[in-house]
C-alpha cells in the first residue's frame, strides 16, 4: 500500500464495530438458552473468528449483513468439536473461549496464526488449572493447546497478576460453570465489557481494588445487542485530524465505555480539539457518542501508569501523535505491549526510526521528542502483520515529505477492513 502525504482530511468515517464487544456479545449470546440478535456485528477477521469457533462448538449462527442471530445453547449445550478450533489472529477469541470450553468440560484443541502461536497462554492456563482444568500445550505456554475434558471446575479467588481484561474475562467465564463463587481481584482496572454485559456482581473496596464474581446461578438472558463503533479504531482519526492542518473529521457512533477512553482524554490533554456530542446508551448497556475532531497543535504529555491498561491498544497511534507534539512525551509500565499481535514496543520503535523521529526505547515504554512542524521521512514500513502497526504507519505517512509504502498493509482488516477506503474518502 502506498500512502501519500495529504493537505487536509475532511468528512465522516464509518467505524468498524467494536471488536471487544463483538466477541463478547457472540459468546454471551451462545451461553444463553434462547436466540439473541446482535446488530452492527463486525465483518473484520477477528470477530468472524469468534463466530466460526462458536459454530465448531455446536452453536447455530446466521449472519445477514451486519446482523447476527445466535441460537444460544445454554451452559450445557456446547458440543465437543470434531476438529481443532481456529482462532485466527484473535487473542480475545482464544483466551475467552478457553474459559467457556474448560467450564463446559469438553475437550478441544485451539490454534491460531503465526502471531497468535507466539502469544503466552500460561496466563489463562494457570487460573484454569487451579480450577481443575488440564492442558497439553506447546512448551506449556503456547498454542496450539488442548483443553482436556473434565467433570467439573471448582471456584477460586484469583488475584490478577497482570492487568488483563482477557485473563479476567476467561476466569469469570469459567466461574459461570464452577462449583461455588469465583472471585477475580482486579487491582488496576481494565476494560469492563464482560462484567457489564453479564451484569456480574462487583464490589469496589476503599483502596480502589475491585472484586468481581461469577457462579452457576448468574442468569444469562438472550439480548438484543447493538455493538458500538470501535473506540480504538476512532483513535486513528482523532490523531490524524489533530496533526493534519485544516482537518475536520466527524466520527459517528463511537463506543465511549469509560474503561476504554483514556486515549481521548490524553489527546485532549495534549491540546487536541475533539468535541463529544449525542452521548447515549445502546443495546447491552454500552455508552456511545459522536465525535468531531479539528486540527490543533499538540503539546507533549506523560501517560500515567494507571492510564496504561485503559489505552494499551492505542499506544502505537498515541506514539505517532507524540511525534508531532511540542516537547518530550513518554509512557512506561507498558511491557504488556511486547506480547500483543507483535512486540509493539519494537514495532513502534522501528516505525519511529524509519520516520526520523527522535526517541528512546525502554523495556516497558518509549520516550519521544516531538515537534508540531515535524515532517516524516518517506519510508517503507514493516507491519509485522499487525493491524494497529499498519494503521499507525499509514497515519504517520500522511505527514511525510513524499510517498511512503506499507508492507502487508492488509493486516488492517483484522479490525478495520474499511480503513484505507475511509482514508481515501477523507482526502478529497
Ligand atoms: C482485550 C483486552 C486487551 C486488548 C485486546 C482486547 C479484550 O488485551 O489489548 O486488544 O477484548 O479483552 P489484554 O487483556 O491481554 O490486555
Amino acid at each position: 500500500m502506498k500512502i501519500s502525504p495529504v493537505r487536509s482530511l475532511n468528512g465522516s468515517v464509518n467505524l468498524p464495530p467494536d471488536k471487544s464487544i463483538a466477541h463478547r456479545s457472540a459468546m454471551f449470546a451462545a451461553l444463553s438458552s434462547e436466540t439473541s440478535t446482535i446488530e452492527n456485528y463486525s465483518n473484520a477477521a477477528d470477530p468472524q473468528s469468534t463466530l466460526s469457533c462458536l459454530k465448531q462448538l455446536g452453536v447455530e449462527i446466521e449472519q445477514s449483513g451486519t446482523t447476527v442471530k445466535v441460537k444460544g445453547v445454554g451452559r450445557n449445550g456446547f458440543k465437543k468439536p470434531t476438529a481443532p478450533i481456529d482462532c485466527g489472529n484473535s487473542g480475545t477469541t482464544m483466551r475467552l473461549l478457553s474459559g467457556i470450553i474448560a467450564g463446559a468440560g469438553i475437550e478441544a484443541t485451539l490454534f491460531g496464526d503465526d502471531s497468535l502461536s507466539g502469544r503466552p497462554m500460561k496466563r489463562i492456563m494457570n487460573p484454569l488449572k487451579e480450577m481443575g482444568a488440564t492442558f497439553t500445550a506447546r512448551e506449556e505456554n503456547y498454542p496450539p493447546f488442548t483443553i482436556h475434558a473434565n467433570t467439573g471446575l471448582k471456584a477460586i479467588a484469583y488475584d490478577l497478576p497482570v492487568a488483563s481484561a482477557q485473563v479476567k474475562s476467561c476466569v469469570l467465564l469459567a466461574g459461570l460453570f464452577a462449583d461455588g463463587v469465583t472471585e477475580v481481584i482486579e487491582r488496576i482496572s481494565t476494560r469492563d465489557h464482560t462484567e457489564r454485559l453479564l451484569n456480574l456482581p462487583k464490589t469496589t473496596k476503599d483502596d480502589g481494588v475491585v472484586v468481581l464474581s461469577s457462579n452457576r446461578d448468574v442468569e444469562i438472558p438472550a439480548q438484543n445487542y447493538s455493538v458500538p463503533g470501535d473506540f480504538s479504531a476512532a483513535t486513528f482519526w482523532m490523531v490524524a485530524g489533530s496533526i493534519v492542518p485544516d482537518s475536520h473529521i466527524v466520527i459517528p457512533n463511537v463506543g465511549m465505555n469509560h474503561s476504554r477512553t483514556a486515549a481521548l482524554y490524553i489527546l485532549k490533554r495534549m491540546g487536541a480539539d475533539i468535541q463529544i456530542t449525542k452521548e447515549r446508551i445502546v443495546g447491552g448497556g454500552e455508552p456511545v457518542a459522536d465525535l468531531e475532531v479539528r486540527f490543533s497543535g499538540l503539546k507533549a504529555t506523560k501517560i500515567e501508569l494507571h492510564e496504561v491498561p485503559n489505552c494499551i491498544d492505542e499506544l502505537p497511534i498515541l506514539s505517532v501523535a507524540m511525534s508531532f507534539a511540542e516537547g518530550v512525551s513518554s509512557f512506561a509500565g507498558a511491557e504488556e505491549l511486547r506480547f500483543k499481535e507483535c512486540d509493539r514496543i519494537m514495532a513502534v520503535s522501528q516505525l519511529l526510526k524509519k520516520a526520523g523521529v527522535s526517541f528512546t526505547e525502554q523495556q516497558d515504554g518509549l520516550t519521544i521528542t516531538g515537534n508540531p512542524s515535524f515532517v516524516a521521512k518517506s519510508a517503507t514500513y514493516e507491519t509485522w502483520h499487525d493491524h494497529r502497526i499498519a494503521m499507525s504507519a499509514a497515519i504517520m505517512s500522511l505527514k511525510a515529505e513524499s510517498q511512503s509504502e506499507i508492507i502487508h498493509a492488509d493486516a488492517a482488516s483484522v479490525s478495520y477492513p474499511g480503513f484505507y477506503k475511509d482514508l481515501e474518502a477523507l482526502n478529497n
